[in-house]
């Protein structure tokens, strides 16, 4: 699976606006481990798509745009960023449009197969930047990319309360939409992996959700080699 036994490998799945990003950047600052944020990935290359005006429903074309795609990544503080023949795209990653073609880019099995292996190649990024390991954020990361990750967990949270904490971010997305999509495709689905922890978090702080996860690395990470 190209996973260094000496890196600790810390997977969070979960829908969208679960609380994932912000437990997966907090893990960061606190640990010395690389904060890998796959959706961004998913956004990065749909923005791309749609900035080249390749449509999802032509498959074919998807797949002709992503060979000349050379992808790379940029580390910053504890961040890696996804670049794209060079650049990294911005905030565009967060517009309207990009949330609502995010998912049918994201099951497109030449777009998965594409970022498979670029997730799982950042454990050497991780490693070659002197990190102990890496937090990766998604939704197959402990299914799929990291099956046999140190620490996989899972959080999820009430729909409505989901909705909520995007709007309060201004930001205009639909959840519950993205959700169905995302778990009814057939290559890699949303789900909970067998074996994951699972975390409610419709009614805790991000500091409650942060400290149950940090308990659980700070002990694993106690006890892996360096
Ligand atoms: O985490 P996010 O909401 O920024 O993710 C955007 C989209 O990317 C999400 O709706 C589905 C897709 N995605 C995916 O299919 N697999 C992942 N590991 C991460 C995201």
């Amino acid at each position: 699976m190209g996973q260094p036994s000496s890196l600790l490998i810390v997977a969070i799945d979960g829908g969208a606006a679960s609380g994932k990003s912000s437990t997966a950047r907090s893990l960061a600052a606190c640990f010395p481990l690389l904060h890998v944020d796959t959706g961004a990935h998913y956004r990065a290359i749909t923005a791309e798509m749609l900035r080249r005006g390749v449509a999802y429903s032509d498959p074919a074309a998807v797949a002709s745009a992503l060979q000349q795609f050379t992808l790379g990544t940029r580390v910053s503080g504890s961040a890696a960023a996804l670049e794209i023949n060079g650049r990294i795209p911005g905030d565009e990653i967060r517009s309207p449009e990009v949330n609502t073609a995010v998912s049918h880019f994201a099951a497109l099995p030449s777009v998965r197969s594409t970022l498979l292996h670029y997730q799982r190649a950042q454990a050497d990024v991780a490693q070659k930047h002197g990190f102990r390991g890496l937090v990766m954020e998604g939704r197959d990361i402990g299914s799929v990319i990291f099956p046999d990750a140190d620490l996989r967990f899972f959080l999820h949270a009430d729909p409505g309360e989901r909705a909520r904490r995007r709007a309060e971010q201004g930001q205009q997305d639909s959840v519950a939409e993205r959700d169905r999509l995302d778990s009814s495709r057939k290559t890699a689905p949303l789900t909970i992996p067998a074996g994951a922890i699972a975390i409610d978090s419709t009614h805790l702080t991000l500091e409650e959700v942060v400290s149950k996860v940090a308990a659980l690395v700070e002990e694993k990470l106690a006890k892996h080699s360096r």
